[in-house]
């Protein structure tokens, strides 16, 4: 195909909000408002990664355009990439043709807690510019930490600040005050809308990502990137799974819990 042809091909799939270099030279989204989004993110990020990924099993949840399934799959995974929206898996299969990866990643079209239904575990999943969009972030994360077998690549819109404290082990009822302490975890909820984006939800704080994650059984090794968090499985953490909810989760991802043994040990 000439320049000129995957520029047709560019200009008819648009619009894009992934800046992606083709292996021909061109772009797909140039003159981005953000800059070179997300190459820009993905510099910083890139040496947190092993830089063999044969054998690895990858699950890419909001993948819009493909950009980071592409990277992936460029070092040997395997890619399973999810989004809900037609128009960007569209994209993301037109560029994985353009770099002879098609047949290492996977499109599908599937919303986030769709997850909670497929027996497939992942080595690592990349869960970035999804969280804040959901309307439930916390039974995602929950249904995405059963997915994860070794390494979660998490990002989200925040508050501003890096403040972080340790969280007490209980609350007094009348000692609450503690909650509006800076670095208490919290999140922001956004009735309106940011940026003039009605989808965006939910603005976490810095301590509330890590304590959500440690809930989850996650310990955050390193934040490569502004917002974004490398974290590892921790088994020697106490989930919110272990303590008292595992009915709960059950019911909503729509699964029998009336019928289910709620015995925590056994789904570990
Ligand atoms: C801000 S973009 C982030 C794209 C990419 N992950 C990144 O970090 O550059 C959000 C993407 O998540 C997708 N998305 C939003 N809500 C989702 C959901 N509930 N399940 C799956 N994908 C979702 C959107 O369609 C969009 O492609």
């Amino acid at each position: 195909m000439s320049n000129k042809e995957i520029q047709d091909e560019i200009n008819q799939l648009g619009p894009w909000f992934h800046n992606i270099h083709l292996p021909d030279g061109t772009q797909t989204f140039p003159d981005h408002f953000l800059g070179d989004f997300p190459t820009f993110k993905w510099r910083n990020i890139q040496n947190s990664i092993p830089a063999d990924l044969s054998g690895w099993k990858v699950l890419d949840i909001g993948c819009n355009a493909g950009f980071y399934a592409i990277e992936l799959a460029k070092r040997g995974a395997e890619v399973l990439a999810i989004d809900l929206d037609d128009h960007y898996l569209k994209q993301g299969r037109w560029v994985a043709r353009q770099f002879g990866l098609e047949n290492r990643i996977t499109f599908k079209k599937m919303q986030v807690y769709d997850l909670a239904h497929i027996d497939e575990a992942f080595d690592m999943v990349w869960f970035m510019g999804v969280f804040y969009h959901l309307r439930y972030p916390m039974l995602a994360l929950d249904i995405v930490s059963q997915k994860v077998k070794q390494l979660l690549v998490f990002q989200t819109l925040s508050i501003p600040g890096q403040e972080e404290l340790t969280v007490p082990e209980d609350i007094p009822f009348n000692s609450r005050e503690v909650m509006k302490a800076p670095g208490y975890p919290v999140m922001a909820f956004i009735e309106k809308s940011l940026m003039g984006d009605y989808t965006n939800w939910w603005a976490p704080s810095h301590q509330c990502v890590i304590s959500m994650l440690r809930s989850c059984g996650f310990k955050v090794s390193s934040m490569p990137e502004d917002e974004t968090y490398l974290c590892y499985k921790d088994k020697s953490l106490h989930t919110d799974f272990d303590t008292w909810n595992y009915s709960e989760y059950l019911s909503a991802t729509g699964k029998d819990w009336q019928h289910t043994d709620n015995d925590k040990t056994k789904w570990k």
